[in-house]
């Protein structure tokens, strides 16, 4: 069976975390991982969670080699709407040269990509660990506790985590930084029921118009957030730093054209790669609330509510920074109104260090299998576990996107592209086999 051909396999497993009816799929993801890395010669396992189950796979190697640990998730973000896909979601299919289905990229092609690899390398190789989570998209709230409880198993000298995005086609990436997160949801309450609109309006609190007000107080008109304490610990760049972003110069206009947006509002006085990689954001995913039916009704709705997140960079801290939105918004709060909040995910930002030997390594393997030395970047999104693998482990963390920006990353047609997947094999042996020695 060829590589694809059993990416596909995996790829076919409906394995969406957020989704409880989905349960056994993502135990057959984790079942179908620990079989295949088991042919492969490796002691393998599905460790059952209180969520979705781990696969750790052990492997060991030539005598005095070191221990690499490769992560990655086999869970995939809901498929929905799934009227706009061209193909069903968990029917992979191959056209044009790229891999359409759910999961295709964001992980289970740049996770197989390490798999192929192995199966290609043979030995002598590094003694390896796999350490594969199923709840990554839902903000892996099990694997820190598992992190801890098998901190011996799982020590490692060198960490590869590929799960993000190369610079460009044909331009490969290795990435020294990455956002955190904190997502939160507020809900809004007015009076007991929904009410007459003639009868009662004039009196009765409006919920969604109070939430319409919270929001507007989130940021200000130069994309400024108006938390106060937030860009405290914002750490700016060095110049060094700033030197290699504008370097990298994109075009915003080619950039707004890219998303067929007509115009980018963002934080004044920064630029592009600036605002996407090293300032904090913040960002409504959702707002929910009244009547949304055709035509008209006269209602005051008793109640609504607004998701939203906060992309953090070094130093912001999740925990404070969800204390100070959380106190900002109580304080700002209008009388008549109840705001009840859920906090849903917290991640760290990371940094690393861009200068070590391996981070040379990789540099080489990188351009070996691309014909051209990899962009050093930061990435916009969020890896929660790669701070907490920081904290635990003092190992060197290397992270090599194979995606693209335009992959459809949780939306309809994501896709990868056939020749990134069998680079990052190519890639992938290449960086294995410099470790070596
Ligand atoms: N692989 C992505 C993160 C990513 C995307 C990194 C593109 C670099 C480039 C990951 O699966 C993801 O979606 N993470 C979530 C984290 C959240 C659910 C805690 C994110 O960034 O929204
Ligand atoms: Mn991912
Ligand atoms: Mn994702």
């Amino acid at each position: 069976m060829s590589h694809l051909e059993r990416l596909f396999e995996l790829l076919a497993i409906p394995s969406i975390s957020a989704r409880p009816e989905h349960r056994a799929d993502l135990l057959r993801a984790a079942q179908w991982l620990a079989q295949r890395l088991a042919e492969l010669g490796f002691a393998s396992r599905v460790d059952p969670t209180e969520g979705h189950p781990i696969v750790f796979a052990h492997r060991s190697g030539a005598p005095g080699a070191p221990r690499v640990l490769i992560y990655g998730h086999y869970d995939v973000q809901p498929p929905d709407p799934l009227e706009l896909w061209r193909h069903p979601p968990f029917e992979p299919t191959l056209e044009g040269g790229r891999i359409y289905a759910r999961g295709a990229s964001d992980d289970k092609g740049q996770l197989y990509a390490h798999i192929a690899a192995i199966e290609e390398l043979g030995q002598p190789s590094p003694e390896l660990i796999f350490l594969i989570e199923g709840e990554e998209e839902i903000s892996s709230p099990h694997l820190r506790g598992y992190l801890e409880a098998h901190r011996e198993e799982l020590a490692h000298d060198v960490l590869i985590i590929s799960d993000g995005a190369m610079w460009a086609p044909g331009v490969p990436a290795l990435t020294y930084g990455l956002r955190g997160l904190v997502y939160l949801e507020a809900e809004v309450q007015g009076a007991q029921s929904d009410l007459h609109s003639g009868v009662f309006g004039g009196a009765a609190p409006n919920p969604l118009q109070e939430m319409a007000r919270l929001i507007a107080l989130l940021k200000d008109e130069r994309g400024k957030i108006l938390i106060p304490g937030f860009y405290d610990r914002v750490r700016p760049l060095n110049p060094e730093e700033r030197a290699q972003l504008q370097s990298l110069e994109v075009d915003p206009q080619a950039f707004a054209r890219s998303i067929g947006a007509s115009a980018l509002p963002g934080e004044e006085g920064f630029g592009l790669l600036e605002r996407l990689w090293a300032r904090p954001t913040l960002d409504v995913h959702g707002i929910w609330g009244g009547y949304q039916g055709e035509g008209a009704k006269t209602v005051i709705p008793a109640r609504g509510g607004f998701k939203f997140s906060m992309r953090l960079v070094p130093d912001q801290e999740p925990l404070e920074i969800a204390e100070q939105t959380e106190a900002y918004l109580k304080e700002r709060l209008a009388p008549g109104y109840q705001l009840r909040l859920q906090r849903h995910g917290f991640g760290r930002p990371v940094l690393l260090n861009p200068k070590t030997q391996v981070f040379q390594k990789a540099v080489q393997a990188l351009e070996s299998a691309w014909g051209r030395a990899p962009v050093l970047t930061r990435e916009g999104g969020s890896i929660p576990v790669v701070a907490d693998f920081q904290e635990l482990f003092q190992s060197q963390i290397l992270l090599m996107g194979l995606g693209l920006p335009d992959d459809q990353l949780h939306a309809p047609n994501e896709k990868f592209e056939l020749v990134n997947f069998e680079k990052g094999i190519q890639a992938s042996r290449a960086l294995l086999k410099s470790l070596l020695v």
